[in-house]
Parts: C-alpha cells; structure tokens; sequence
C-alpha cells in the first residue's frame, strides 16, 4: 500500500490523496504503484527483507511542469518492466525521467547509489527566479517551489551584499542559492556532500553563464576548515542551509574562527537551529534578525531564515 509512517514507526498508514503534494506528482505515484503491484512485483518487507518495491518518488518541476519518477527497488527486478515503462510514459505526456534506485541495504534511507535510467533523461529542469536548474535524482530540491523564491530572496535580502563580498554557500545542494548569490557576489564557493548534486551544480553554472561560482565536494566541516587553515580561503558572508541534524560543530568552531561579517543560517528544523544559535550568539555572533518561511504550509514544520552579525 501507499501511505505515510505514523510518527516515530515504520508502520505505514494508508493515504491514497495527499493534499500538500502537487496533484500530478500524486496521481503518477499512485499510478505506478498500482502498474507495478498488478504486474506482480512485491512491497519490500523491512522485517524479512524479502520484496521488490521499497518506495516511489516523484518530483516536479513546477515552473517546467517536467515529471521525474523514481523506483527504489530491492534488487534488481522489476517484474515487466519495458511494459511499464511503456504504459506510464504514454499516459503521462510530462514525464522526462523514469529512474530505478536500488537499494539493497537494511535501513530507513530511503535511496540507494545505484540508479538505472529507464525512460528518457536522468534528471528534469526547472527554473527558479532567473536561473534553469538541472535536478537528477540523488541530489536534493527544496519541496515548495513557490516559497523556495521567497525563501532565497529574504535569505539575500538579509544580507545586504555589496557586490564586493565572498560567500560561501556551505550545504548547497543544486546550487540554487549560490546562483542566486553570484550576480550579487564577487566570489561564490558552494559545497555539497553528494557527488551527483555537485555535478548538478557544476552544469547549473555553466548553462546559467556564472563563473564567479566554484563547487567543492566534500563535507562542509571538513572542507571549510581545510580551506581556510591550509589555503586561507575566506568569506566576508557565510550562508548554511544544512539538513535536519543542523551544523557539524567542527564548522561552527571554523566559522566562530575566521570570523565572517555576516552568517545566514537557513534551516528546517527549530530543534537543531536554536541549538546552533546558541553556540555561535556564546562565540561572538549576534543573532540579528528572525524570518520564519512557510515552506510546508499544513503541517507542523517551519523553516527560518536568520541573520547573525558579529558582536
Ligand atoms: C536542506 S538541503 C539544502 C540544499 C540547498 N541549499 C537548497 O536550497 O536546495 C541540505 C543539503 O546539505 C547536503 N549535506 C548534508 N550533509 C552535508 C555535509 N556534512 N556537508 C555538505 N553538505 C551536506 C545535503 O546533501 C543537501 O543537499
């Protein structure tokens, strides 16, 4: 069945409409879900390990209207697969991309390394405010494109930049705040922990012209303290959007040490963005400015943009 893990469990509660989902994103996964299941392929039991569907994810480009589906699946297999294929494609004229993850392991992330290309290309396009952006599927994209604009647009707002500034862009995904930033910047790094998504991002420049932007991969609390230890690499603005978990300590220490004018500190998670103000306000920052951004209207969840100068 199709359905969402009840808080805190792995135990699926069936949901066939979901009403924060883009309409189309939701019909073609629950499409595909019931092609799969009526060719005979399995749902994936954690318990046992046995099964052949583990999840089905869909994106949308919602300025291009381009559909990405994406098979997680244990193993190989998919039972008729070129007939699938065949069959979703034609009934949905958007779709670009057609991917199988596999994803072998016995654990709760939910992609594996491995994707095969099944129809079409291995990534869809969008464009937020002026720039085209290249999505594959291993690489993240914010889930509201509509407040995702909003979202850059204040984070910048914030930081009052001159034109004169280096930013580090440090968990940069795709690259979408650095392309942002590189028309109000003299010198942009971006870094990002997932080899395909810095590839993303690495394209995302060229096809946008910038090249003021440069990409690193590699974790941000490895890669910044090297930069700026070993090669004196510094920025005048820091911009973080980290994930849940927040900032690696080991950062924050770099960040508190090389002493940028200004920090904006995008995150989706409350819990974890109080725990790391509070660590950079006891070491030498000021938290300047608050701006919550309702990126998952209905739900319990906020994501905030804060500004933080230095004392
Ligand atoms: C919330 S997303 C933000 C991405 C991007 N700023 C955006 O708006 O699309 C967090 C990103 O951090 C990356 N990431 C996770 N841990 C990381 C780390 N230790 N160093 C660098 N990037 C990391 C994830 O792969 C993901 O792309």
């Amino acid at each position: 069945m199709i359905g969402f893990y009840s808080p805190r469990t792995h135990s699926l509660v069936e949901n066939d409409y979901c009403f924060i989902q883009d309409e189309e994103a939701d019909k073609l996964a629950k499409k595909a879900f019931n092609m799969l299941k009526e060719f005979g392929n399995t749902c994936y039991d954690e318990k046992s390990g046995n099964g052949i569907l583990r999840h089905i994810m869909t994106r949308v480009g919602k300025n291009s209207g381009e559909l990405m589906l994406v098979i997680v699946t244990n193993g190989e297999e998919i039972i008729e697969k070129e007939k699938f294929v065949s069959m979703i494609s034609k009934e949905f004229q958007n779709l670009k991309s057609i991917v199988q993850n596999i994803n072998n392991e016995n654990t709760n992330i939910i992609m594996g390394k491995k994707c095969i290309t099944l129809y079409g290309e291995d990534y869809i396009v969008d464009t937020l405010g002026d720039y085209k952006f290249k999505i594959s599927p291993l690489s993240f994209y914010q889930v509201n494109p509509v407040q995702t604009e909003a979202l850059y647009y204040k984070a910048i707002e914030m930081a009052e930049l001159d034109g004169s500034e280096t930013a580090f862009d440090l968990y940069c995904g795709i690259g979408t705040i650095s392309s942002f930033l590189s028309s109000k910047c003299k010198k942009v790094y971006g870094v990002e922990i997932v080899p395909e998504a810095i590839e993303d991002a690495k394209e995302n420049a060229s096809i946008n012209k910038l090249f003021n932007v440069e990409y690193i991969c590699g974790a941000s609390e490895k890669v910044i303290p090297e930069m700026y230890e070993k090669e004196n690499v510094k920025a005048d603005v820091v911009f973080v959007d980290p994930p849940r978990k927040g900032c690696d300590q080991a950062l924050l220490d770099t960040i508190i040490k090389m002493k940028p004018k200004k920090m904006i500190y995008v995150s989706c998670n409350v819990a974890t963005l109080g725990r790391d103000l509070k660590y950079l306000t006891d070491n030498g920052f000021e938290l300047s400015k608050v701006q919550p951004v309702d990126q998952f209207p209905q739900t319990a969840h906020c994501e905030n943009v804060c500004l933080l100068t230095l004392k």
